[in-house]
């Protein structure tokens, strides 16, 4: 992973040089997640847009010693009134933290905290904007919003050997809907 520092070129901000994945996700993908369902079925059936965009890199096989990173471009708009937002996500295990840097637009990352029976006990946010930089701690499922009228693009890096459960998210919510 350090001789993909060392040899990784400047590119344009938000842009990660040499990424070794990338996905994206679109509106009908995140099905169920915002509070409005209808405003959510209309505008899959009309033009199903682009929510974020991720670049990863990752080591093929990560060992305890390893980071990875990533850069998302969170795409700015709203459904319903309702901010367009990540799927959000738990560390597995809960101990592994993430460093956020915000590098432009703006946003919220909203927190969870979340039983083991998958009720929302406690929740929090943090708002971002171009420079800030934290720490979120593993026992926090957290989620990005982009409440601005421009893209919200941040870096972000984290223990390679941690897992990553969007299920138990999906069914249980965030416990907060940031509106308009
Ligand atoms: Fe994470």
């Amino acid at each position: 992973m350090i001789d993909r520092f060392l040899h990784s070129e400047p590119t344009s901000l938000g842009r990660i040089d040499q990424p070794t994945s990338g996905y994206t996700v679109r509106l009908n993908e995140l099905r169920g997640m915002f509070a409005d369902q209808g405003a959510w079925e209309r505008m899959v059936s009309d033009d199903d847009p682009i929510i974020y965009e991720v670049a990863l890199v990752e080591p093929k096989e990560p060992g305890d010693s390893d980071l990875s990173y990533g850069v998302t471009v969170l795409h700015a708009g709203n459904v319903g009134g309702e901010f367009f937002f990540t799927r959000g996500h738990l560390h597995v295990p809960a101990t592994r933290p993430e460093l956020y840097y915000a590098l432009s637009g703006a946003g919220v990352i909203l927190l969870a905290d979340v039983g083991p029976d998958g009720v929302v006990r406690a929740t929090d946010q943090v708002r971002l904007s171009p420079g800030w930089v934290g720490c979120v701690e593993g026992r926090w499922a957290h989620r990005t919003v982009n409440t601005g009228d421009t893209d919200l693009v941040f870096f972000y890096v984290w223990p390679s050997n941690t897992g990553h459960d969007y299920e138990t998210m999906a069914r249980s919510g965030f416990g907060r809907h940031l509106k308009r």
